[in-house]
């Protein structure tokens, strides 16, 4: 698209994440309008929306019966004071997000996303800790090429080297792993590989002292590795030796929480419940910011008692609740169980697979990978070598945009996630673009 003199302007005075605005200048989109699964441009150019905005927007844009609930919620209250107050709605959210939740994961504190949902959840474990009788737990073991959020804690957490350099020294007391796609060419089996994965969390308990480590942190499905999909085992592995060690399990399931890999919670197509899971993006398919931490119901005994034992979780957001995003909230979730979008995510993720398993017919894929709806290509220049092709992603990226698809590109892998509304006549429209933009990307190459 074209930009006037006075967007490229604006455009130098806004900061863009995680992109240069030079880069962005070249090939800028600026969003007017959307609807269902379409964006459209301030020209009037039509987009698919392939990811949901970015793994947001869980029912597509505008979805009519969440705006309802928005406009209702307007007509009521639109703010409740969180030191004075707390507003009906946002208990009668965290009612019924402990109802969809997996095990006893009732304990809820909502945010305005996920960077705060996943902070807050490290809080909370360190704080658990101290009022449980282990105050030297502190220590948090993830992963690299894992992504957690922005703020400092998240941040730390995160394994994304290149995000986290900048703002250096990170806090201390966070400890990573690699992902078990780091270790895959080391192995004759991926399940194999996954086991020896697993285990390395062990080590690092043991070597560090289990009597200081609070928890581990995983994203179920790491989005920014590439779509990196443990097996089921991998998890199994890792609830065991947390319960040996006294260590919290902490799943951020910021992507992969409501309904995408074909259940309602990745820990639920997994098989295994952590101690507390974090959410944001879908749960309020883009309408408003939310998110939300959901801890074991037994943890809220720790935070309970008189005042002036001042054991309440010493944390809060001014936005954190909101009764209008609560509304929201309260709405996709109604959605999903009442349509089974998550049974429906399943099906259609079966059909989708297939369809980008024909990209492989050009040689230069190496692995289609996720869990229901939430599914990732990765991208290397032949499938002997399996050496990662940066240039067809950012060549991708380019040609998508022309072609007016939106995915995750990021550039060795491409990932999708549209929205749960999408019916197997859109993924076919879907899959057309990306073969064609694939084609034109492959001939630039
Ligand atoms: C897995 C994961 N965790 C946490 C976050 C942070 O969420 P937010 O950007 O809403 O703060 C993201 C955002 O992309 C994410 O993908």
């Amino acid at each position: 698209m074209k930009l006037t003199d006075r967007e490229r302007k604006i455009l130098n005075n806004t900061f863009l994440d995680y992109q240069q605005t030079s880069a962005f200048l070249e090939a800028p989109l600026i969003i007017d309008k959307a609807e269902g699964l379409y964006y459209w441009d301030t020209e009037g150019k039509r987009y698919f929306d392939a990811i949901g905005g970015i793994f947001v927007a869980s029912l597509g844009h505008r979805h009519p019966r969440v705006i309802e609930a928005l406009r209702k919620q307007a007509d009521r209250v639109t703010f409740a004071p969180p030191l004075h107050g707390v507003a009906k709605t946002t208990l009668e959210f965290i009612e019924k997000l402990g109802s969809v939740t997996p095990g006893n994961l009732n304990y809820i504190k909502p945010y305005s996303g996920g960077s705060e949902s996943v902070e807050s959840a490290m809080k909370f474990v360190r704080q658990y800790y101290k009022q449980t009788g282990h105050p030297e737990k502190y220590k948090f073991i993830s992963r690299y090429f894992g992504y957690h959020g922005s703020t400092f804690g998240a941040m730390a957490a995160s394994g994304t080297g290149k995000r986290k350099s900048k703002f250096e020294p990170q806090m201390a007391g966070f400890l990573k792993v690699p992902p078990p796609t780091y270790w895959r060419d080391r192995f004759s089996s991926w399940d194999e590989c996954n086991r020896f994965s697993a285990r390395l969390f062990e080590d690092v308990i043991l070597n560090e002292d289990p009597a200081t480590v609070a928890g581990i942190l995983v994203e179920p499905i790491g989005n920014t590795g590439g779509i990196i999909t443990p097996t089921e085992e991998y998890f199994q592995i890792l609830r065991d030796l947390c319960d040996r060690h006294n260590v919290m399990l902490i799943f951020d399931e910021i992507i992969t929480g409501f309904g995408k890999t074909g259940k309602m919670f990745a820990a639920q197509t997994f098989g295994v419940t952590p101690d507390i899971l974090c959410s944001g993006k879908g749960l309020s398919s883009g309408v408003m910011p939310l998110g939300a931490m959901m801890a074991r119901e037994d943890m809220a005994e720790a935070f309970y008692g008189p005042a002036e034992a001042e054991v309440q979780f010493a944390h809060g957001n001014t936005f954190a609740g909101n009764p209008l995003a609560c509304a929201v909230g309260m709405a996709v979730i109604d959605e999903i169980v009442e349509k089974k979008l998550d049974q429906k995510a399943r099906r259609l993720g079966e059909y989708l697979l297939k369809k980008l398993e024909t990209l492989k017919q050009y040689g230069v894929v190496r692995e289609v990978r996720g869990r229901g709806i939430l599914l990732g290509v990765e991208l290397v220049k032949d499938t002997g070598t399996n050496q990662p092709f940066p240039e067809l992603g950012r060549a991708l990226k380019k040609t998508a945009l022309e072609n007016g698809l939106i995915m995750r590109i990021d550039p060795t892998w491409f990932a999708v996630a549209p929205a749960l509304i999408a019916e197997e006549s859109d993924l076919d429209e879907m899959m057309g673009l990306i073969e064609k933009s694939f084609k034109e990307a492959l001939n630039r190459v």
